[in-house]
């Protein structure tokens, strides 16, 4: 395996005892032992009869005459076959007389609450399929997303969903730039915002970064045609006259059906990052990420009418899409949604929540996790979290020691936790316990579930023995895989089946054990991940060289405790400049969002290139880490810029 985050990974390698499953969880889980055993041999025996049998479930306008046609890379699930998706998670459980069913219960940051039963959400998403319809939205045109966590955008994307327009959802606190390039990509005319969002008390404004974009996109002569505008944080903001509709006011009482679309009819794009500079459109269709979201959500969540399942993930990211909105919507299952920070008013939000709300299945990501944890066990500890039945990690590697607080402080040491390993390409959970099946290993995120081959492999394709480092890679295509990259096939072919012939790498390193357990080892190729947000290097260095006084900037991860990695860039100057960190990282903020803003800066005087001009990250990686350097730096066109380097100091 290539090397680059092995450094930031060592602490969770060492292999952890294993936690029995409760046997009172076990007793009721919605998934077996014997279950899982021979639905996971018949869906890689059989895929077709297992994922028939699956899809069977679901409400189908026509039916499909063909489980799968695999032409690698390219797959088509339920071929011939009409569905949607909208239908699926609606309308069929009203018509099936669970109607009053709690469908959605949503709590603003400032404690508002409000609820929608399955008939109420179904009349929210027709009435505003039927307003993105009279807005001129037509089926296969992009709608673009751009809302804070409330309501209005999981109605948004179920109503784009009933029409056929696939939605792309861009997440909050990307800033007006990183908005313009994904609707440019896109060449979506359509967007749906709203007058603010509120994050720790503070108004988030998101219609002048859709203004601005717009603006970026028209310059590039691709104008925006329509905006609806969600009045949510009670702004007064300009609205452009024939483009801007409130939402309030655009919404009639008239309702759409859900129109029939193709299996393999686009759903929605998701942008997220490669190792590229450009974001990658991740292209995701109707029938096989309906089939394989819902069975995800059934077996690992272990959802049942008694629950109210809290997914805390932002509907800016793929885990919003499949676990906070569609899986458990599918399932006729209930969900909780929160607006606004983890720790606002205080360190205690999360558990207050809990409580009052009877939460019952949690599922939230290891930066939050270490966050609650280094604020101590007092403050969990006041709030009654008895609800609570089963705990699920996602976004990067959980260290045991966070695993084993979460467990017992936030999971009083009768949940199961599960830890899932997935991506925005395979739209679904790939390796995790179940809970009612496997014990579960802390750090290491588990076995495979239906219908997923995985190989660890090296570099030449040859797989590797028990215990042993390789590239995580999957054998045979699964329903909820992404179709491809959007408008690009050449580019999915190369980014994902391209490294090594035949099987399906997108860039995480993993060893397996003896019995098959998958530990998830990160990266290791040019992508971060910062509390869970997933970030190219690539995209940060090309914000900082925008900046008139970079010349040139290498951007790599530096192992962090709260955050998973924190950004380190190093900047050469421009010839004469001084470039100021403080003011560089509000550059980046302004043109990417928050996120990406460097955590370190170090103004370079060089930078270690090889002598054909290639920038040697690994050693930057280890002055970042502030290790010392290991490894051949004679290709070094001036070994002597390491010292120089390390001896800068940081800002
Ligand atoms: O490196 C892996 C890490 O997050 C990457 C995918 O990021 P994204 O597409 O944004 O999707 C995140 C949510 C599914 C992976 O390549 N990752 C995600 N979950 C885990 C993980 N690494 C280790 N363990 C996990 N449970």
């Amino acid at each position: 395996m290539t090397h680059s985050q092995q450094g930031g990974i060592e602490h969770i390698m060492a292999t952890e005892a294993r936690i029995p499953v409760p046997e009172a969880f076990a007793q009721q889980a919605n998934v077996t032992a014997e279950q899982y055993r021979e639905w996971y041999r018949e869906s890689v025996e059989s895929p077709d009869t297992f994922w028939d049998a699956r899809a069977r479930d679901f409400h189908w306008f026509t039916p499909y005459t063909q489980v799968l046609d695999w032409q690698p890379p390219f797959a088509r699930w339920f071929v011939g076959g009409e569905t949607n998706l909208s239908y699926n998670a609606l309308d069929r459980h009203v018509e099936a007389g669970r109607g009053d069913k709690r469908a959605l219960v949503w709590e603003g940051e400032g404690g508002d609450v409000r609820e929608y039963s399955y008939a109420q959400l179904l009349e929210e998403v027709a009435r505003t399929a039927a307003a993105l319809t009279r807005l001129g939205v037509k089926k296969g045109d992009r709608v673009t997303i751009y809302l804070p966590m409330i309501p209005e955008a999981t109605i948004s994307m179920l109503a784009c969903a009933r029409i056929g327009a696939p939605h792309s959802v861009v997440f909050g606190g990307f800033a007006a730039g990183a908005v313009a390039d994904r609707l440019m990509a896109s060449g979506s005319e359509f967007v749906i915002t709203a007058d603010g969002g509120w994050r720790k008390g503070e108004l988030v404004p998101l219609k002048p970064a859709v203004d601005e974009a717009a603006r970026l996109a028209a310059a590039q002569g691709q104008p925006v045609r329509g905006v609806l505008v969600v009045q949510h944080a009670g702004q007064n903001i300009p609205m452009q006259p024939g483009r801007d509709h409130w939402w309030h006011e655009a919404r009639g009482e008239d309702t759409q059906e859900a129109v029939p679309v193709d299996s393999e009819h686009p759903l929605f794009l998701l942008y997220t990052s490669g190792s590229t500079g450009k974001p990658k459109g991740i292209l995701h269709t109707t029938g096989g990420y309906m089939v394989n979201v819902a069975l995800t959500t059934h077996a690992i969540f272990d959802l049942k009418d008694s629950d109210l399942f809290w997914c805390t993930a932002d509907v800016g990211w793929i885990t919003g899409h499949s676990y906070s909105t569609y899986g458990p919507l599918l399932l006729g299952q209930s969900i909780f949604m929160y607006e606004g920070a983890h720790n606002h008013p205080d360190w205690g939000r999360f558990w207050d929540m809990v409580e009052r709300h009877r939460i019952t299945v949690l599922y939230t990501a290891p930066t939050a996790i270490r966050s609650f944890m280094r604020h101590g066990d007092e403050t969990p500890a006041q709030y009654d979290l008895s609800s609570l039945r089963l705990l699920g990690s996602v976004g990067e590697p959980i260290n045991p020691q966070a695993w084993h607080w979460y467990r017992r402080v936030i999971g009083g040491d009768r949940c199961p936790v599960v830890d899932t390993w997935w991506q925005t390409e395979t739209g679904a959970v790939m390796l995790t316990t179940l809970p009612g099946v496997h014990a579960a290993e802390p750090g290491t995120a588990g076995v495979p579930m239906f219908g997923i081959v995985p190989a660890i492999l090296n570099q030449q394709g040859e797989e590797l023995p028990a215990d042993e480092g390789g590239f995580l890679t999957i054998r045979q295509p699964w329903p909820s895989m992404l179709r491809t990259v959007y408008g690009d096939d050449e580019r999915f072919r190369r980014s994902y089946y391209g490294e090594i012939e035949g099987v399906y790498f997108a860039g995480d390193g993993a060893r397996r054990s003896e019995d098959g357990y998958v530990t998830v080892l990160g990266r290791v190729d040019d992508v971060l991940n910062v509390s869970g947000h997933r970030l190219s290097t690539a995209e940060v260095e090309s914000a900082l060289v925008a900046h008139p006084q970079v010349a040139e900037a290498a951007v790599v991860g530096r192992p962090d405790e709260m955050k998973g990695e924190s950004i380190f860039a190093f900047v050469l100057p421009q010839e004469g400049e001084t470039p100021d960190a403080a003011e560089l990282r509000a550059y980046v903020s302004r043109q990417l969002g928050k996120v990406a803003r460097p955590d370190h800066i170090v103004v370079a005087p060089a930078l270690p290139k090889t002598r054909s001009g290639k920038i040697m990250r690994r050693f930057l990686r280890q002055i970042a880490a502030g290790r010392t350097i290991e490894g051949d730096t004679s290709t070094l066109d001036d070994p002597g810029v390491l010292k120089r380097l390390a001896e800068t100091p940081v800002q």
